[in-house]
């Protein structure tokens, strides 16, 4: 089912309204935050699951105060505007969020943040998978190095930086691979174009620090307590080295599209056996019942919408 409504400028809208001007500050350089949120339907309870939002929209704000982005709500408002939205647009499958909160002057020749108007606007669609995360994805190291946090702050999704993403994930696909992985500029994994990277070795998971340019992903927050708390594994944060991957055991990425997906392969060598590996599977399945509200532990990660009959 399309979307029907959005928020826009203040208000619940017809979603094809939900246009701006082409003089529009953010189209023209980037200086945007947004988010990506997943609502989970269950088709056994028929609710819409929308997962650790409250997170989503702290990140989003902090962003906002990175980029001078003032807007009137606070993250319980968003929470709030956005379970409206899903209500309004009455979905019954998995979702996909989008808040966006930009620089809206219709000056484009100013390059002074503390100039520049701000606005909110937030969508939501029908969004299956991303990455088919039944099987083991094959990647490539990607020959664009990740922009480091003196350049432009990774730890935030802000939106001229994705062009670094992009980059890599064209690069990749074109070339015939699922995803790009990055290596800073000293060398070191970084994360994949969209997604935050766990590597195993001997019954460990290593990943690399956020100092290495990654987004503080709230997938992989979710993943480093269930794997400790759950399955009572260790977990290592330290610089991951690209030949570190080769010999790994497994190696699996995550990202709110993304999921838990198993990587099969860096740069046509097989990681483990080639498939998705006993513990990622395991990490996976239990990811799954969290963001499906079928785990009660973690139901408080959970807002349940959209009850069906
Ligand atoms: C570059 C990048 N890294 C990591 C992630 C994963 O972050 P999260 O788990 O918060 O969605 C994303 C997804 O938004 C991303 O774009």
């Amino acid at each position: 089912m399309k979307a029907q409504i959005a928020f826009f400028k203040g208000e619940f809208i017809p979603y094809d309204k939900a246009n701006l001007h082409i003089t529009t500050h953010a189209l023209h350089y980037g200086t945007s935050i947004f988010e990506g949120i997943r609502g989970n339907w269950n088709k056994d309870d028929k609710t819409l699951y929308v997962f650790r939002i409250k997170e989503h929209f702290d990140r989003l704000l902090e962003g906002c105060k990175m980029l001078m982005i003032d807007i009137p709500y606070n993250s319980e408002d968003l929470c709030k505007i956005t379970i409206e939205l899903l209500a309004k647009n009455n979905f019954k499958e998995d979702v996909y969020i989008r808040p966006l909160a930009y620089k809206s002057e219709e000056l484009v020749a100013n390059l002074k943040l503390q100039d520049l108007s701000s606005d909110f606007a937030l969508v939501a669609v029908p969004f299956g998978l991303y990455i088919d995360s039944d099987r083991a994805i094959n990647c490539c190291t990607s020959s664009w190095r990740r922009i480091d946090d003196t350049m432009i702050p990774t730890r935030f999704k802000i939106g001229g930086h994705y062009v670094n993403s992009i980059l890599a994930k064209t690069e990749a696909t074109l070339s015939g691979f699922d995803e790009a992985i990055f290596l800073t500029q000293d060398g070191y994994v970084s994360e994949g174009a969209g997604e935050n990277l766990f590597l195993i070795k001997d019954k460990t998971i290593i990943m690399p620090p956020v100092t290495a340019n990654n987004l503080t992903g709230i997938t992989r927050d979710s993943v480093i307590k269930l794997a400790s708390e759950e399955l009572d594994i260790k977990i290592i944060e330290q610089n991951i080295r690209r030949s570190e991957i080769y010999i790994a055991d497994e190696l699996f990425l995550t990202g709110t599209a993304a999921h838990v997906t198993a990587v099969g392969s860096l740069d046509n060598r097989k990681i483990g056996n080639g498939d998705v590996g006993p513990i990622t599977k395991q990490i996976q399945e239990l990811y799954f019942e969290c963001v499906t509200g079928k785990n009660p532990k973690y139901i408080n990660w959970c807002i349940a919408t959209n009850k069906g009959k």
